[in-house]
C-alpha cells in the first residue's frame, strides 16, 4: 500500500530539525571545548606523542610509571596537563597550592570521577565510595559516628587477636630459625579477618582455612585490576560475555548473599526483639558496624534501608582491607630496610609493655607510640596506598597563581606526585621518620601529606586504619627481628593500591625474649572475639 502524502514532507522536517538540533549541540559542545582548551594551553604540558594521541597510553602501572611522575613532578612542581584522547584532557595536580581547591570544594562543585571507580559498581552499588550528591551527603553524616573512637575503642582486641593468629603461622613457619616469607597475601587475610570481625562479628577463620566469602572478594579485586588493564572489557556487554565477565558475576553473587543474609538476619531480631531488648541482647559482644548502621537515625528519624547497609558494609570490606594491608607491607619492608629505625620502634613498645602480664597493645597504647607513629606517616609518605584520586569539577575554580581549571575537566590528584615532591619534600626518595617530628611538621601545609586524602570525601576510616596499623606493627616489632630478603629495591606496582610487584620478601627471625607459644604467647588457632553469625 503506498504511504500517505504527508509522510515523505514530515520525515523530511524530521530530519532536519534532527539534523539542526545535532548541530546546535555540536556548536555549544564546541565552544565548550574551546573554552576549556582556551584556559587548559595556560597549563604546562609535556611531550606528548604526536597531536592525535597525545598522552595516550604514556601512563604505565609499573615501576617505571611510578618514576616518570617523579620526573613529572620534579620538573612541574605544580601540575600539568595530559591529554589521553584529543578530547579528553587530564589535569594532573602533585602541589598542596593545585589541590587545595579541589579537594577542599564542597563534593557538589568536584564530584568523584567515574573514570576510575566504574568497575566497582556492580559490587559496591552506592556505598559511600562510590555514591554522590544528596544520598552521599546523607550517608556520610549518618556513618560518621560509627568510626568515632569510642567506638574504635572495643576493635583493638579483635586487631589484637588477628595479629596473634598470623604470627603464631609465621612463628611454626620459622620454627625457631630466621625464615623468608612473602608477607602481603598474610596481611591481607589479616586485614580482611578483622574487618569481617568489626563489621559482621563474623570469624570465617579465614587466616587459618579457605573462606568462600575472603576468595570471593579477593578474586572481585583482582578482577577489577584486569578489567581495568583490558580495553576489550571495558564495555559492560562485552564484559559480561567473557569468562572474566562470568566470574565476576558469580564472586559479587557471593559477596552481596553473605552481606545480605547477616543485614535481615540482624533487621529481623531488631524488630522481632525491639529496641530495649535488642541492646541488652548484645551483652558479650560489643557494637558492630552492622549494628550501627542498623540504629543510625538522622534528625527527622529517617533510618537505612537493608540494600544501603549492605552497600557500606561491602565498602568498608573492600576500601578497609587491600589498602591496610598494603600500608602495613611498606611499612614493615621500610622497617626492614632501616635497622636502626626499627630497633627504635621495637624500644618503644618494649617500654609500653614492659610488666604486662598479658603483652596486648590498647587503645590508650596508641598515642604512646610516637615514633612508631612518625615511620607509619612516613611510610604512608613514600608508598602511599591509594596513589591518586580523582575529581571531575562541575564549576570553574581558580587556582592561587590565576590559572583556572575549567568545568567538565577530570583532575587527576597525585598523592603520590605530592608525596614525592622534592619543592615539599627534600630529598624525597629517602625513609626519614624525622620529617614527622613535632618540631619538622611545624608550618607544613596539612595537603602536603594526604594518604587518606582530605576535604569533605577524605577515608572516613582513616583512624581505625591508623589503630590497626599501630597495634600489628608493634606486636610484629615485639617478636621479630625484620630484614629485606633481597639486595635489590622492591618494585612498585599501583594498581587499585600501591602493591610490591610480585609479592614482598622479608626475612623474619622471631625474637627470643618474645613470649612465644608455650611460653603464654600466640597459638595456633587462637580464637578472636567475635562471636559468629
Ligand atoms: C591505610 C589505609 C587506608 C588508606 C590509605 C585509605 C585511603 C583512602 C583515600 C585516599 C580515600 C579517598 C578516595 C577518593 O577520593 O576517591 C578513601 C576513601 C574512603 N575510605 Fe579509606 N583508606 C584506608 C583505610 C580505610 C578503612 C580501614 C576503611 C573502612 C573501614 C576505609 C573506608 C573508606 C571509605 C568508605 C571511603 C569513601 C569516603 C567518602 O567518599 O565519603 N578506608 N580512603
Amino acid at each position: 500500500m503506498p504511504w500517505p502524502a504527508w509522510v515523505a514532507p514530515a520525515l523530511l522536517l524530521a530530519a532536519v530539525a534532527l539534523l539542526f538540533g545535532g548541530l546546535r549541540r555540536a556548536a555549544v559542545a564546541g565552544r565548550r571545548v574551546h573554552g576549556a582548551w582556551h584556559h587548559l594551553r595556560r597549563f604546562p604540558r609535556p611531550p606528548w606523542r604526536n597531536w592525535l594521541l597525545g598522552h595516550m597510553g604514556m601512563a604505565k602501572s609499573t615501576e617505571e610509571g611510578l618514576q616518570n611522575v617523579d620526573n613529572l613532578v620534579g620538573q612541574y612542581h605544580h601540575c600539568c596537563v595530559w591529554w589521553i584522547a584529543p578530547w579528553q584532557p587530564v589535569l594532573r595536580l602533585f602541589h598542596p597550592d593545585t589541590l587545595r581547591p579541589v579537594l577542599l570544594a564542597s563534593a557538589f562543585v568536584a564530584p568523584k570521577d567515574k573514570l576510575f571507580y566504574g568497575f566497582l559498581k556492580p559490587w559496591l552499588g552506592d556505598g559511600l565510595l562510590l555514591s554522590h550528591g544528596r544520598k552521599w551527603a546523607w550517608h556520610r553524616r549518618l556513618l560518621t559516628p560509627a568510626f568515632h573512637p569510642d567506638t574504635l575503642k572495643s576493635y583493638v582486641g579483635i586487631f589484637n587477636r588477628s595479629t596473634e593468629i598470623m604470627h603464631a603461622k609465621w612463628w611454626q613457619e620459622a620454627a625457631g630459625a630466621p625464615v623468608v616469607l612473602d608477607i602481603f597475601e598474610p596481611l591481607a587475610l589479616l586485614t580482611l579477618d578483622t574487618l569481617q570481625k568489626c563489621i559482621f562479628s563474623h570469624d570465617s577463620h579465614c587466616q587459618e582455612r579457605p573462606s568462600k566469602y575472603i576468595a570471593a572478594i579477593l578474586e572481585l579485586s583482582a578482577l577489577v585490576v584486569r578489567r581495568q588493564q583490558r580495553l576489550l572489557h571495558h564495555p559492560d556487554w562485552l564484559y559480561r560475555l567473557s569468562a572474566d565477565g562470568r566470574h565476576f558475576a558469580r564472586a559479587c553473587a557471593a559477596v552481596h548473599g553473605f552481606t545480605a543474609a547477616v543485614v535481615q538476619h540482624r533487621r529481623r531480631e531488631l524488630e522481632r526483639l525491639g529496641h530495649q531488648a535488642w541492646l541488652e541482647g548484645h551483652q558479650g559482644r560489643s557494637m558492630d558496624f552492622i549494628d550501627l548502621l542498623l540504629l543510625a537515625k538522622d534528625e527527622d528519624g529517617r533510618d537505612l534501608s537493608d540494600e544501603d547497609i549492605s552497600a557500606e558494609a561491602d565498602t568498608f570490606m573492600f576500601e578497609g582491607h587491600d589498602t591496610t594491608a598494603s600500608g602495613l607491607a611498606w611499612l614493615l619492608y621500610n622497617l626492614a630496610c632501616h635497622p636502626h629505625h626499627q630497633e627504635r620502634c621495637r624500644q618503644e613498645v618494649r617500654e609500653l609493655l614492659k610488666d604486662r602480664e598479658v603483652e596486648e597493645i590498647e587503645w590508650e597504647d596508641l598515642s604512646h607510640l610516637p615514633f612508631t607513629t612518625m615511620c607509619i606517616k612516613e611510610s604512608l609518605r613514600l608508598h602511599p596506598p591509594v596513589t591518586a584520586v580523582s575529581r571531575r569539577c562541575t564549576k570553574d575554580i581558580a587556582l592561587h597563581d590565576g590559572h583556572v581549571i575549567p568545568s567538565g575537566t577530570t583532575c587527576l590528584l597525585s598523592i603520590y606526585g605530592t608525596h614525592h615532591n622534592p619543592s615539599i619534600w627534600p630529598e624525597p626518595q629517602v625513609f626519614d621518620p624525622l620529617r614527622f617530628s613535632p618540631e619538622n611538621t611545624q608550618g607544613q601545609s596539612p595537603l602536603a601529606f594526604v594518604p587518606f586524602s582530605a576535604g569533605p570525601r577524605n577515608c572516613i576510616g582513616r583512624s581505625f586504619a591508623m589503630a590497626e596499623m599501630k597495634v600489628v606493627a608493634a606486636l610484629t616489632l615485639r617478636r621479630f627481628a625484620l630484614r629485606p630478603a633481597e639486595r635489590r629495591p622492591a618494585r612498585r606496582k599501583p594498581e587499585l593500591v600501591l602493591r610490591p610487584e610480585g609479592g614482598l620478601r622479608l626475612l623474619l627471625e622471631p625474637l627470643a625474649e618474645a613470649p612465644w607459644p608455650g611460653r603464654g604467647g600466640p597459638g595456633v588457632g587462637a580464637t578472636a572475639a567475635g562471636t559468629g553469625e
